[in-house]
């Protein structure tokens, strides 16, 4: 990273590969399987266990694997909330609440599925949605709202869940009807939404694979009847989550992503016709679902064909093909083995960036309190009583010498595509606000400690030469 005695080169977020990625990459391709197979389905029941819903395991040992996990790898966190909303049963005419401030694909994933999305401004000073104007949103037709775990920090599900647990709340919901409709997938979406009977929480938690927060409430008990704070990890916080492993991912799998749920009326075995017709579901028809919403709705995925004489199989619906390949299920077992030391490096680069903003007076991100532990995801900085312009004068000036940010996020609603739907930023004054004078600093385990100094020491430099203190 050193370009001389002063001056480094330092990038935004580059991976962080060691020699166990690249054993694993080299097994998976001698073994002769390379698309979706054993080291992927190992990868679903370790990363299941990691954030704390049913992983399929007896005594929690990978060698004794019992029963699907309640959590599939698939090629994008963007592709897993898609197919979230496939299997709960979200479509046209529906309405999904979504932040104002956050990337495209927490959004985009609704529209692909034909839902509208309703967005929610920020609060004045956090970047969580405003849940005040989230509750005033909800309409008989929300069917989903979407928290985002921003930066890897966890939103607060208290308020989430108490919102959509309200009794006023809960009487508008109106669960999807499939009594007269022959498609299953359809079926078993009208049945977890009248099991949950309320508008299910379906967190994108693409930074957030590793972040924990206290609540009283989440998906085991959405009305906080246990009363007790509990430590969940952001998979078994929500109802559904979905994560992303791509390059720039604290976690990654080059591409990547998951799915994963947390429905405490799930039945782990196999359901009978009657209990199926009593409205009951079960996890192994969830997981089923997802393996055949990602690989174009075939009975038989590609390793169960290769048995001999096992060729023949049926397509149940013209589905998607979304699934997770063996080599990036190799780089994401490496990388979980890695992923305890990976967050504890990220956490000593935080300390250091709190105490250089907190000694300019800089707002920045809190990672860690008593209430939650951040995956560490983002360094996001608030240059207070900055203007856009001079924001990027900041942005500018540390390039050149040679420190990449970035800005998280540009809100949806000044997003060309979005702006064609007809929405405005100037209905989302806080989104716009905190965006105006924000900056990402890096944050990576390939830092070293003089490179996380450097980025400090130009930081304050440049804050301080443009704002003239
Ligand atoms: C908040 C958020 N959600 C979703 C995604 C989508 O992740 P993926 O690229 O894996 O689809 C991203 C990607 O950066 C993100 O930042």
């Amino acid at each position: 990273m050193k370009r001389n005695d002063t001056e480094r080169t330092i990038s935004f977020s580059p991976p962080d590969m060691s020699e166990l990625e690249e054993r694993q990459v080299v097994d998976a391709l001698r073994s002769g399987w390379i698309t979706t197979g054993p080291r992927v389905k190992k990868l679903e029941h370790l990363l299941a266990q990691f954030v704390g819903v049913n992983d399929g395991m007896e005594d929690g040992n990978i060698e004794k694997v019992a029963a699907d996990p309640s959590l599939v790898c698939l090629n994008s966190a963007t592709a897993s909330e898609e197919m979230i909303f496939r299997v709960l049963g979200v479509g046209p005419g529906d309405e999904v609440i979504v932040p104002a401030y956050t990337y495209t694909s927490s959004a985009a994933a609704a529209i692909h599925v034909g839902a509208k999305v309703v967005f929610i401004d920020s609060q004045p000073e956090s970047l969580e949605m405003d849940y005040e104007k989230m509750r005033e949103a909800i309409t008989p037709r929300t069917k989903a709202i979407v928290p985002v775990d921003l930066g890897g920090v966890p939103c607060d599900y208290d308020k989430i869940y108490e919102v959509v647990t309200d009794p006023e709340i809960r009487k508008m919901f109106l669960p999807l009807e499939a009594d007269e409709s022959d498609d299953d997938l359809t079926k078993l979406g009208s049945r977890i939404q009248k099991k949950l009977g309320r508008v299910a929480i379906v967190a994108d938690g693409a930074h957030a694979l590793g972040a924990s927060r206290f609540v009283t409430r989440s998906s085991a008990d959405p009305e906080g009847e246990n009363d007790r704070k509990e430590k969940k990890m952001v998979g078994s916080l929500a109802d559904f989550t979905s994560f992303s492993f791509h390059a720039v991912k604290n976690f990654t799998t080059a591409e990547g992503g998951a799915a994963s749920w947390s429905l405490p009326f799930v039945v782990n075995r196999i359901l009978t016709k009657e209990e199926i017709e009593q409205g009951e579901v079960s996890n192994a028809e969830i997981y089923h679902w997802f393996q055949l919403l990602s690989l174009h709705g075939q009975s038989k995925d590609a390793l169960a064909k290769t048995q001999l004489g096992a060729w023949e199989y049926d397509i149940i619906a013209p589905l998607y093909k979304c699934n997770m390949t063996d080599i990036m299920g190799g780089i994401g077992l490496a990388q979980l083995e890695r992923y305890p030391g990976l967050l504890a490096r990220r956490r000593k680069i935080i300390a250091k960036y709190d105490a250089a903003c907190d000694e300019l007076g800089v707002e920045h991100i809190v990672h860690f309190t008593n209430d939650y532990t951040s995956s560490g995801h983002l360094y996001i900085t608030r240059i207070t009583g900055c203007d856009d312009t001079q924001r990027r004068s900041i942005i500018t000036k540390m390039a050149e010498r040679g420190v990449a940010t970035n800005v998280h996020y540009k809100p949806l609603p000044m997003m060309t595509g979005y702006k064609r739907i007809g929405w405005n930023i100037e209905d989302f004054p806080n989104a716009y606000q905190l965006f105006s004078n924000e900056i990402t600093l890096p944050l990576h385990t390939k830092l070293s400690d003089e490179d996380v100094d450097y980025v400090i020491n130009v930081f304050l430099e440049t804050v301080r030469e443009v704002r003239g203190y």
